[in-house]
């Protein structure tokens, strides 16, 4: 059975990237993509959905714009990880005939009330997400599974020294759905993805093997690639937002612990989870918080799935890469 599921993204490199995984994969339905301002303003996010949507010949799945800002401060956008156009300023062209609808929220709230066991899986601020829990939180209690990318528990952060993007562009969000989801999150954060790093010479792999996916992969990641080598020196690209969708359909590629989790909103350290590891405040949990991944099992699915139409050379050559 495909385990059904919603992803809210704002897309963004690494989001593209999670949606071409995901929509590849065999192991999801996914029932729909809502959208919320994040890494670029709202309608660029949705448009490069529809991107990876025809992309896919996945048109039929719909896509619902959400929020365009922030629950309560000002959009701070990452046009220097992302590019002005979300995917590397590589100005990929327009879709054609491609459907934004408006209502996110209420798109969650339906397909929570009218289908069994959807998950969601969330890799962007949590604005989306946080206002269809205060419109109608009984349509959660449907909810299966909730993964986040975001956060980092020991790992520095990638926005300000202590908090990741998408905690930081939206804290009161991600503090908002750690309290009132009413199951734990699993997060996805710093400490297992910047272990995850598509170097130069697999995108050289995925561009050789030539598949469907393979030229728009090299190409998008090229100017994500020279933020983390300006950021940390890191050759290559760090694929946060697959990493949560590879985790959801195989939850052996990230081990972690249950605990108490909320999240700083305002001040010095705003964005900053505080993980109570040790349970000083005996709080009932609400979180799961990823600290180890098998990264050399999520590479080659991640790589796999892209080049799904190459199925046979990839299993002959894969071992060039590992
Ligand atoms: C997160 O921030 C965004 O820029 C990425 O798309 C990812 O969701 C990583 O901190
Ligand atoms: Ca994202």
């Amino acid at each position: 059975m495909k385990k059904k599921v919603i992803i809210d993204c704002d897309p963004g490199i690494d989001d593209f990237l999670a949606l071409l995984l995901a929509l590849n994969s065999e192991e999801l339905e996914v029932l729909g993509i809502t959208i919320v301002g994040g890494n670029v303003d709202l309608n660029t996010c949705g448009e490069n959905a529809l991107k990876a949507l025809e992309l896919t010949n996945s048109l039929h799945i719909p896509i619902y714009l959400g929020n365009d800002k922030p629950l309560y401060k000002k959009l701070e956008k990452a046009e220097n990880v992302h590019g002005a156009d979300g995917l590397g300023n590589t100005n990929l062209p327009k879709v054609k005939n491609g459907v934004l609808n408006y209502g996110a929220e209420d798109f969650i709230i339906e397909t929570l009330h009218n289908n069994e066991k959807v998950s969601i899986i969330a890799l962007a601020p949590l604005t989306n997400i946080a206002k269809a829990i205060m419109k109608d939180k009984s349509a959660f209690e449907n909810l299966n599974e909730f993964v986040s990318m975001g956060g980092t528990f020991k790992e520095c952060g990638n926005c300000t020294p202590v908090s990741e993007f998408n905690y930081y562009v939206d804290p009161h969000a991600a503090d908002y759905v750690l309290k009132n989801l009413g199951k734990k999150v699993h997060i996805i954060g710093l400490d297992v993805t910047n272990k995850t790093v598509l170097t130069p010479n697999m995108v050289e792999f995925i561009r050789m093997i030539d598949g469907k996916l393979s030229k728009v992969v090299s190409e998008i990641t090229k100017f994500y690639g020279e933020f983390y080598w300006r950021f940390d020196k890191i050759i290559g690209s760090v694929i946060n937002d697959p990493l949560a969708v590879g985790y959801f359909i195989d939850k052996s590629i990230c081990k972690g612990f249950s605990t108490y989790t909320e999240i700083c909103k305002e001040g010095i350290a705003e964005g900053m989870c505080i993980v109570d590891k040790n349970n000083l405040w005996q709080k009932e949990h609400n979180s799961i918080i990823l600290t180890e991944v098998d990264a050399e099992k999520f590479l080659k699915k991640f790589i796999n799935l892209l080049l799904k139409d190459k199925e046979e050379e990839v299993e002959k050559y894969i071992g060039l890469l590992f």
